[in-house]
């Protein structure tokens, strides 16, 4: 049998064998949108939707991994407390991330996935890989934070002067929102209070 002929025989064979290690070219390019779709809003729109919201997939995806690593490494006596918080705010990201990823993909694009394109691709500063001190780690996830409102912010009022209500509402009610939240959560734990013994607010030493 030629080679064609064995490929013409495979594909014509009916058997329980698993057909691995199978790779053919992509359905869709990342950066497109597919313009088949009933959605009333016109494919540019879409476009610059689905790239903006990209950028907030790959920032929220970063966060959420900033949020396992301050889990895992967090050290001291708010140990427990924070281990636990780090952890409830992981999963909120969890839930965020997966909001955004499918309203890029509801609007025709391609969602980021993959660790390496969202690392190329966040705007939040890289962490070493070893531990840090629990005021560093909470200041590190309060940066992201704020890189992330931000962005909220301009793409809420853009996503709103273009007509798609769907991503303002999503990124404000769901990203925003969420966000906002863990924000005061961390923040109030840089807020250095006594802990045993009162002390005067003037008495105190400032900075
Ligand atoms: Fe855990």
């Amino acid at each position: 049998m030629t080679k064609k002929e064995v490929r013409a025989a495979r594909q014509t064979t009916i058997n329980a064998q698993p057909r691995i290690h199978q790779r053919v070219g992509e359905i869709q390019a990342y950066g497109t949108v597919s313009y088949l779709l009933p959605l009333e809003l016109e494919e540019p729109v879409r476009l610059e939707m689905t790239e903006q919201l990209n950028l907030l997939l790959a920032d929220s995806m970063t966060l959420r991994d900033l949020y396992k690593k301050s889990h895992w490494q967090v050290a001291g006596p708010t140990f427990y407390q924070l281990h636990l918080l780090f952890d409830k705010h992981y999963d909120e990201q969890v839930e965020i991330v997966d909001e955004i990823a499918e309203r890029i993909q509801l609007l025709g694009g391609i969602s980021l996935a993959m660790a390496a394109d969202v690392a190329e691709t966040t705007r939040i500063e890289r962490p070493p890989r070893g531990r840090e001190e629990v005021p560093v780690q909470i200041s590190r996830l309060l940066d992201a934070h704020q890189i992330i409102i931000g962005h909220c912010r301009k793409l809420a009022r853009r996503a709103s002067e273009l007509g798609d209500d769907g991503t303002n509402d999503l990124v404000i009610s769901d990203v925003l929102r969420a966000n906002e939240l863990q924000v005061w959560f961390l923040s109030e734990h840089l807020v250095d209070v006594p802990l045993v013994h009162a002390v005067e607010p003037r008495a105190r030493k400032v900075g």
